[in-house]
């Protein structure tokens, strides 16, 4: 579900006019909803609750500090995948003892970081990472707890650039070499213990099968080393794909039921549950995009407008240094005017103000025909939205905003150019 609806012709998140938000404080803001995202995880784990199942939040999909510190009073973990993640999450509040640190290129004082706040587990990607950790866990005296990714080799069917599980992706260890590397890891690695085995075959996942093919070929090394090593979870990454055209048009529970084939949490639920159940192990589920995707819009505004010859364009003040993902990946997202318009459906590329072709959010879009000073809201903005934002052309990192019913929170104030410039200097200045 989200929580974004026309009321009296106005776009609101939960009761808030998102137009009294842009002219408190401008665009682009990203705007997200506390409901849509608490009654997602809610759903996530009521799902979920015939396994011993555990959420980890991916951090890298939006990691705000109020939104990670609303996921700490909700009592999940997190995935981590940076000693800078590890810091936010500890910084909101969060228990580093409840995270999973993934990633494949792990240094040095990041793992020692990890070490020291004793993290739930590092989920490796490498022999050489593995040999890495073992050494500096020895140094340090301790027992690094460790799980391998394991690459079962399955098509998730999504964007190339997001597809993690086959064997042409840098992730993880074939299914092929992943025993051997258990039996080593056991042999000769004494600074390690071998806590579970992980897996995450890539994201926007809208398809069920691809799961259950992952969960089903891998499952049988899972028994193995429950035998083996005693392993106390098995984590199956997240990947569960959101919805991005057609939620506001008809309303999510509407789309959802024309489309029955996109996946929904239940049932993704009750197609992995009796996979899973007769292993008797604790699962471990990552879920980013679908706890944050839906749950924010991106306010914009329209600054002009051009007819071309081949094409008209609306400018506005977001660009791709806001949401890369257009540009990225062929991303698409839902704009609507803040202000409800009627019947003057145009066909427009809206674009932003850098200077590149690829800078665009939409291409022959059909889209009401705003005018400058409209403002308008990218939806299902809040997953690798701001989290990928960057200043490129020296522009300032968007505001952020939390609602809450009827009430509303900066949760990030726009950057100054002040900031944006903090730590360069002359040479010799620094
Ligand atoms: N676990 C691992 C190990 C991951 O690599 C990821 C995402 C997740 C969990 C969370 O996946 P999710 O539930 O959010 O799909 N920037 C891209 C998405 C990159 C995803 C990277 N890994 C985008 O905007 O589509």
């Amino acid at each position: 579900m989200h929580s974004f609806a026309y009321k009296n012709g106005s776009l609101h998140c939960e009761g808030v006019n998102l137009a009294d938000i842009a002219a408190v404080i401008g665009t682009p803001t990203f705007v997200y909803s506390k409901k849509t995202i608490t009654e997602d995880l809610s759903e996530f784990r009521e799902a979920l609750s015939p396994l011993d199942a555990h959420v980890a939040y991916a951090v890298k999909a939006c990691s705000n500090k109020a939104i990670l510190n609303l996921m700490v009073q909700q009592g999940v973990g997190f995935d981590i995948v940076s000693g800078g993640e590890l810091w936010r999450v500890i910084n909101a509040g969060g228990d580093a003892t409840l995270c999973t640190y993934a990633g494949v290129g792990k240094t040095e004082p990041e793992i020692r970081y990890a070490l020291e706040q004793n993290i739930y587990c590092f989920n490796c990607e490498s022999e050489n990472e593995l040999r890495e950790i073992n050494r500096i866990a020895g140094e340090m005296g301790v027992h690094a707890p460790i799980a391998v990714r394991v690459n079962p080799h399955v098509d998730a069917h999504t964007h190339k650039y997001i597809t993690t599980g086959t064997n042409e992706n840098k992730f993880g260890v074939d299914i092929t070499r992943i025993e051997e590397l258990y039996a080593t890891i056991a042999a000769e690695m004494p600074h390690l213990r071998i806590r579970g085995l992980q897996m995450h075959i890539g994201s926007q996942l809208t398809e069920i099968r691809p799961f259950v093919e992952a969960i089903e070929k891998v499952a049988p090394v899972v028994r193995k080393f429950i035998d083996l090593y005693g392993i106390e979870f098995w984590s199956i990454g997240g990947g569960i794909g959101i919805v991005y055209d057609g939620c506001l048009a008809s309303g999510l529970s509407a789309w959802w039921a024309e489309h029955p084939e996109h996946i929904t949490i239940r049932g993704y639920a009750d197609a992995i549950i009796p996979l899973l159940k007769p292993l008797g192990i604790k699962i471990i589920v990552e879920p980013g995009r679908r706890l944050t995707g839906n749950a924010c819009a991106m306010l914009t505004t329209c600054l002009y407008e051009k007819r071309g010859e081949a094409k008209t364009f609306k400018m506005i003040d977001a660009g791709m240094n806001d949401i890369i993902r257009p540009a990225l990946y062929e991303g698409y997202h839902e704009i609507w005017p803040v202000t409800e318009h009627r019947d003057d459906t145009i066909v427009a590329d809206i674009v932003g103000p850098i200077c590149e072709s690829g800078d665009f959010q939409a291409q022959n879009r059909a889209i009401a025909d705003v005018k400058p000073g409209e403002v308008l809201a990218e939806m299902s903005a809040g997953a690798y939205g701001f989290s990928m934002a960057s200043t490129y052309n020296s522009r300032p990192l968007a505001a952020e905003v939390l609602v809450d019913g009827e009430k509303w929170h900066i949760i990030r104030r726009r950057q100054t150019l002040e900031e944006i410039v903090t730590g360069e200097c002359l040479p010799g200045e620094c």
